[in-house]
């Protein structure tokens, strides 16, 4: 019928089978093959029922998500749900795998579901800033009550197939052996018990009750306003669910329609969809591919027990692995295991973990005072104190303990991984693992790949970065990677800004308004403003200096930028204003009136501009690699797609002028970026590169 739809026959039942790796995405060509099988089964009196089927590791993963953007093209998947529906002969959806979006649209408009065990549904719409256009958001309220709807649709989270099952979202859990034949039976008995054809669009007693009823809506709002402040889409979902209880089935479709396509060609859908083929680029490395072997990590090696060194072997536990967790103290060695159980139980404590649980991953973990009993570990990663000479010596110990072919890892977050390196005889075993804190709950890992790092040890890294459930960046050595040496640009404006003219109550409002969940100095005060600060060699030249010199270090002194209550919420602080007024005094600066636009361009753009130079100097692979850092480790919201993103969607070109006409104004840390000039000039895109 074509290439990727086949109409099959057994007995009196028609199989129509799809087959488009790698995740039956509903591209053109399948929704074309769909109608017409449907078509010829209807036609064919022969034919008394349909099971539509998927080969593959997966029923429809949702509709082809690089399709959006481009023109469209017939039949549109709203049709061919339509069509499916009105069917004359019943369509049973066989499901498996996992029937996602515009998947689940589809089976929701067959007559009957079956599934198998392990089958998992949802709509994750609205992680690419959309929601469910084909109907989902119509026909799923009508199934399984609005509260539920709008908690799928919102969350974007799928369900298993049991969970389906109760909710009757699935008719039949079948055979997971025998998916196919299963439902083949399950069609043949609606056709012998000659049952209707069940259409979820007629169903009214799930959703009769909250009719007449925002309250419902407006109590899911409220509940959820922190975790989507900011996003469209969640919103846009909740309309639909409220019309698909209060308008008639064909109305509500129309205002799904409606609000699809707004969503679907707006800002930040393209930065979401961004955001997901991203994610799924960063394991791409031009010289390593399936093929590279990677070496065996069954044992992992931590030294340091502190914040971060915990943090990080939480992870490996977590993956089963078993850690050697190496201090030079006791005391510091039983404060950090200490630390780690506590954090466990207080999961457990929340439900999300048992108590077992917790015993087995403490389990996995031995705390040492020595190196030398890292000498069996696979992996070791040097998790201490920012000190280069520090790391130098960990390093050379570490080069004559560890097995032959172990991988040892620095977590530097600015340093030289090529000199640690060049510390050991092994330097195409060494590399960076920088992890971020709380590196047991933060997503991104940044693998630094030394001058000499084997691709092996980088391929290792990467799958392991994925085993523990990291995404897993690979970047360059230069000072702070690609995070932290774009972070300082920004954090520059920040410190230039308030003496130039704002306070740092108007640079976070700002940033928090752009989509951070907090702003710069907000920031600082909850990191502690006396990290890398002492009395003895404070200057007092920064307004950061001159608060720790007045023991406002931050929230746990209760005071740092902002003045804090008993619950840690920040209040502008009249002291800190006139500590910045004073300091600019000092230092002869006129302050002036400074505007949100000035300050975001200043604190973002220049982060756009280091990016640049980032890709420039080949520290990463591609724009957005650099976008999945900002996202997955700063906080840049994911509805602004990344910093590379954010700038080819406000306009290379307008980037460049306001970087040229501040370094007009305040000289060459605006100076752009060569790359920056050159894409401009040629009218092209980071992602062109
Ligand atoms: N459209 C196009 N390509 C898709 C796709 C989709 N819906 N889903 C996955 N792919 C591609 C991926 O980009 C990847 O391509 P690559 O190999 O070239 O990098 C490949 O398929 C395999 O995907 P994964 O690496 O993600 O494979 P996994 O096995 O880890 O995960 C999955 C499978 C759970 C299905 C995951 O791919 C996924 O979550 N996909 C997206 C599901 C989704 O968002 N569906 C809703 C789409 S929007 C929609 O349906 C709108 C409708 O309401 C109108």
């Amino acid at each position: 019928m074509n290439p990727v739809v086949e109409l099959r026959r057994d007995g009196e039942i028609a199989v129509l089978a799809v087959n488009s790796p790698p995740v039956n995405a509903l591209s053109a060509q399948v929704r074309e093959g769909i109608v017409e099988g449907i078509r010829q089964a209807g036609a064919d009196a022969s034919v008394k029922a349909v099971v539509l089927h998927c080969e593959g590791r997966t029923f429809f993963a949702g509709a082809d998500i690089s399709e959006f953007g481009k023109p469209p093209k017939q039949p549109m998947l709203p049709e061919v749900v339509d069509f499916i529906e009105a069917s004359t002969k019943p369509v049973v959806a066989a499901l498996h795998g996992t029937a996602l979006g515009g998947g689940l649209e589809t089976a929701l408009a067959c007559h009957y579901r079956v599934a198998v065990p392990s089958a998992k549904c949802g709509f994750p719409e609205v992680k690419l800033g959309l929601l469910p256009g084909a109907g989902g958001t119509q026909r799923l309220p009508r199934l399984v009550g609005p509260e539920r709807a709008m908690e799928m649709v919102t969350s974007g989270s799928p369900i298993s197939a049991k969970a389906a099952k109760e909710m009757g979202i699935v008719d039949e859990l079948v055979d997971e052996s025998d998916l196919l034949a299963s439902a083949i039976a399950f069609a043949r008995k609606v056709v012998a018990e000659n049952r209707p054809l069940k259409r979820v669009r007629d169903l009214d007693d799930k959703i009769a009750a909250a009719r007449g009823k925002p309250e419902i809506f407006e109590a899911f709002r409220k509940a959820n306003a922190r975790k989507f402040r900011g996003f469209q889409a969640p919103e846009y979902n909740i309309r639909c669910i409220e019309a698909a209880v209060n308008r008639p089935f064909d109305e509500g479709i129309k205002l799904e329609r409606q609000l699809f396509q707004e969503l679907v060609s707006g800002e930040q859908s393209a930065a979401q969809r961004h955001v997901f083929f991203a994610e799924r680029q960063v394991w791409k490395i031009p010289d390593i591919s399936d093929d590279t072997p990677t070496l065996p990590v069954k044992k992992v090696g931590v030294i340091g027990a502190g914040t971060m060194g915990g943090g990080i072997s939480m992870n490996f536990a977590n993956a089963g692995l078993p850690v050697t967790i190496v201090e030079a103290k006791p005391e510091a060695l039983e404060r950090g295991l200490g630390v780690i159980r506590r954090n466990y139980e207080s999961t457990a404590k929340k439900g999300r973990m048992s108590m077992d649980d917790v015993e087995r991953r403490m389990g996995l973990l031995t705390g040492s005072l020595k190196l030398e009993d890292l000498a069996d570990c696979d992996l070791i990663i040097e998790a201490v104190f920012e000190n280069m000479a520090i790391k130098k010596e960990i390093f050379s110990k570490l080069d004559a303990i560890a097995k032959p072919g172990a991988i040892l890892a620095s977590n530097t977050s600015y340093l030289n991984v090529n000199e640690i390196a060049a510390m050991t005889k092994r330097p195409e075993h060494v590399l960076g693992m920088h992890f971020f804190s709380p590196a047991n709950i933060m997503r991104l890992l940044e693998v630094v790949r030394g001058e000499k790092t084997d691709k092996r040890v980088v391929a290792t890294a990467m799958q392991l970065g994925r085993q523990i459930g990291k995404i897993a960046v690979l970047v360059g050595v230069c000072h702070g990677f690609v995070g932290n040496r774009m972070l300082e640009p920004r954090q520059r404006e920040a410190n230039r800004l308030i003496l130039e003219g704002a306070m740092p109550w108007d640079v976070d409002r700002v940033l928090y308004e752009f989509g951070f969940p907090m702003g710069p100095f907000a920031m600082a005060d909850l990191a502690g403003l006396d990290i890398g600060w002492s009395r003895e060699t404070s200057k007092g030249e920064t307004a950061r200096e001159i608060l720790c010199e007045q023991d406002r270090r931050g929230q746990k002194t209760g005071a740092g930028f902002y003045d804090y209550d008993e619950n840690r919420n920040a209040k502008p602080s009249k002291l800190v204003e006139q500590i910045i007024l004073d300091l600019s005094a000092r230092k002869g600066i006129t302050r002036r009136e400074i505007s949100d636009q000035e300050i975001l361009e200043r604190c973002v753009y220049t982060m756009i501009n280091e990016g640049a130079k980032i890709l420039e100097e080949g520290i990463a692979i591609r724009s957005s690699d650099i976008d999945i850092v900002w996202i997955n480790g700063y906080g840049w919201p994911v509805y602004r797609g990344g910093p590379m993103f954010y700038g080819e969607q406000v306009g290379l070109g307008k980037v460049l002028d306001r970087l040229r006409a501040y370094e007009a104004q305040y000289g060459a840390d605006f100076k752009p970026a060569a790359l920056l000039e050159r894409l401009v000039a040629e009218g092209k895109g980071f992602r062109d590169l």
